[in-house]
């Protein structure tokens, strides 16, 4: 808790945000007390229903069970599109911003409606229907928005893989969810360079029977291959195809997405989402936590390969009639002004980014910020990572010069949407803490033995009771969802993370509790980095730890056993990188691979991390006892190997 950095109000301008004080308050109270009342209300405000609902909610957290508005029937392309034409038909739904500051697009609604429809009925003439997996593998383009809201309208599932995944890491995905059909584009383009998105696919699909359409949209008019029967330009199936489309009605609890995502041990899981309630959480959570204003332009930077940009790029700001800005580039490009003079460009209200974006552009320097007027902005947003309060604090008087409140959003994959996180007008804002509960939320804090912490204090962060937009199941393997998050502590949602509660009631997210990683917002598991660095043939163990970084928050840290009578050198440690890069993705470059002859194990044979991640740290001082450990002289050797 970093009582260095002072409270700061809510700034002036904020006395008629949608939830004030008060609100927040009896609003909170009655989400808890009155679950079913309350969003039963909200569902009706939010959420345009074909069929209502025969009951709001029920769940036994012992056997990880939800439904929320069971018997209710809706679609979310007509939620996200249709419903909101007769008001807003020429209001622009999407902005797009391109790699290269020269290019724009405007699209309205009844584009996106007209644009959605065409795919939709192009995915149905190629025997895409409801149930059905489909594969989204994109740039940051309109176009992935839309193939989105293409499966929505048919009632298809699915699963977006972020384009700097790896072809191994892509074809991972596929089999697991079983798609029988990928969207994709030539190539993506990112800072100026090209990224091979239809060769990648290429490479994957040799291993996926299952798929049997691929379609392309065209982005650079790179030459690909295209093979015939299997892959079509989306231009030419979409031409021909109607600008209407029959929605398909769908149960309140049928799969609306999968999302994979890295957990301690094995591969990532599918995290299954299903409609209504994460329609309807990342709908409310956009309009209080954003203090959604109409008319106002929003962006956030995230990719919609992440949960992030599923829920506050496309889902939650087109389901409130909102315009969101879609970024295809990145905050560095062509200079560390991009992100502010597209503010200034496009007039945006709201900038929601994460704190390794936010601590990078701090560190190139005050005057490309200050040569923009950001005169439009009115809320800043921060996810993906504890923030530090330097950061905040930059973040709140150089960026939002001091007018602007600071959302510090915690949340996950997993749940949907928001959690936890101050409200604009409603929260005064402590810098680094996310704060308080969002409506429905009722986080604990558990002891090691179960116990839950009353009071200020420090814990494991569990959830007591269901959430609209919970995950509701691990794609293929039910049983693998019970056992990670319901089983630890029988009756809670076990988050992964630590955390700590003050004297207010403000919860500070501490970081993950388990094997997992969060290296510049993105997660990875420890297990995953350690299964490519051993596909090595000259590698016998590998144990991978975090350690802090200044700009990404947590780096790689390798711990490398070669075989015996290997000679480890620079060579050999490029190898390993490039493994990393070809079974992940460039996000899991390690950042530092140190040889060790031996690992830190216990006489049962398990790895000791904790004495790792102290080395990799460090803190050579606080070891601990190392006596336990079945060959001691392991440590100073990897100390002396540290420094040498
Ligand atoms: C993990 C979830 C939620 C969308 C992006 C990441 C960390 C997320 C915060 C925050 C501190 C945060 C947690 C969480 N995290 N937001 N505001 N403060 N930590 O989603 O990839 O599922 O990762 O990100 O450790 O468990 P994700």
């Amino acid at each position: 808790m970093s009582h260095h950095f002072p409270t700061h109000p809510i700034p002036d301008g904020f006395a008629d945000a949608h939830i004030k004080p008060a609100d927040y308050e009896a609003m909170y109270e009655r989400s808890i007390t009155d679950r079913d009342g309350f969003f039963a209300d909200m569902a009706t405000e939010f959420l345009t229903w074909d069929k209502p609902w025969d009951a709001v909610c029920s769940f036994d957290f012992v056997k990880g069970e939800a439904s929320w508005f069971a018997g209710g029937k809706l679609n979310v392309s007509v939620n996200c599109i249709d419903r909101h034409l007769p008001e807003r038909a020429e209001q622009t739904a999407i902005i797009w911003e391109g790699d290269d500051p020269k290019d724009s697009r405007a699209i309205s609604y009844t584009e996106l409606k007209d644009e959605v429809c065409r795919l939709a009925n192009a995915l149905r003439a190629r025997g895409v229907g409801k149930g059905d997996r489909v594969c989204l593998y994109m740039p940051m383009v309109p176009e992935a928005a839309i193939a989105m809201l293409a499966c929505t309208r048919i009632g298809a599932v699915h699963t977006i893989v972020f384009g700097g995944f790896s072809p191994e890491a892509l074809k991972d995905r596929i089999q697991s969810a079983e798609c029988t059909a990928v969207i994709t584009s030539d190539e993506g383009l990112r800072g100026g360079k090209a990224v091979p998105l239809k060769a990648n696919v290429d490479k994957s699909l040799t291993d996926c029977p299952s798929v049997t359409t691929c379609i392309v949209v065209r982005r650079t008019d790179a030459e690909v291959n295209m093979l015939d029967g299997r892959d079509v330009y989306y231009d030419e199936i979409t031409a021909t195809q109607s600008t209407d489309c029959e929605p398909e009605s769908m149960d309140s609890e049928d799969p609306l997405f999968i999302l994979y995502t890295s957990g301690s041990t094995g591969k990532p899981k599918g995290v299954l989402h299903t409609t209504a309630g994460y329609l309807l959480q990342a709908s409310m959570s956009f309009k209080y936590v954003f203090d959604y204003r109409e008319g106002e332009v929003y962006w956030c930077t995230a990719d919609v390969g992440w949960v992030t940009g599923h829920s506050y790029i496309v889902y939650g700001p087109l389901a409130v009639g909102a315009t969101t800005l879609m970024f295809e580039g990145v905050p560095t490009y062509p200079d560390a002004g991009r992100c502010w003079d597209v503010v200034d460009k496009h007039q945006v209200s709201t900038f929601y980014t994460a704190p390794t974006a936010i601590r990078a552009l701090q560190g190139k320097g005050d005057s490309f910020v200050t040569r923009s007027s950001r005169s439009s902005l009115r809320i800043l947003g921060t996810v993906g990572e504890p923030i530090n309060p330097e950061a905040w604090e930059w973040y709140f008087h150089t960026v939002g010069e001091g007018r602007c409140p600071i959302v510090d959003t915690w949340w996950q994959t997993e749940t949907g949407a928001h959690m936890i996180t101050p409200l604009p007008g409603a929260t005064n804002m402590k810098p680094g803490a996310a704060s308080m509960p969002f409506f429905g939320v009722e986080p604990v804090l558990l002891a090691e033995d179960g116990s839950e912490i009353e009071g200020a204090g420090a814990g494991y962060l569990a959830i007591k009771s269901s959430w609209p937009s919970q995950i509701r199941s691990v794609y293929g393997d039910h049983q693998r969802m019970v056992d990670t998050y319901f089983s630890n502590y029988p009756g809670y949602y076990f988050t992964g993370d630590g955390a700590t509660r003050d004297e207010d009631g403000y919860y500070w997210i501490t970081g993950r509790v388990d094997d997992v990683l969060n290296v510049s917002g993105h997660r990875m598991g420890t297990a995953e980095v350690e299964s490519a660095v051993v596909l090595h043939d000259s590698i016998a163990e590998a144990a991978v730890v975090g350690f802090p970084h200044d700009i990404k928050g947590q780096g790689i840290y390798c711990y490398v056993t070669p075989m015996e009578g290997v000679e480890p050198n620079d060579a050999l440690k490029a190898e390993l990188v490039q493994l990393c890069v070809e079974e992940i993705g460039p996000i899991a470059k390690p950042d530092v691979i140190q040889w060790a002859p031996g690992l830190p194990k216990t006489r049962s044979g398990k790895i000791m991390r904790r004495l790792l991640r102290k080395i990799a740290e460090n803190e050579l001082d606080s070891l601990g006892d190392t006596s336990t450990l079945a060959d001691p002289g392991v440590v100073d050797e990897l100390i002396s190997n540290r420094n040498a």
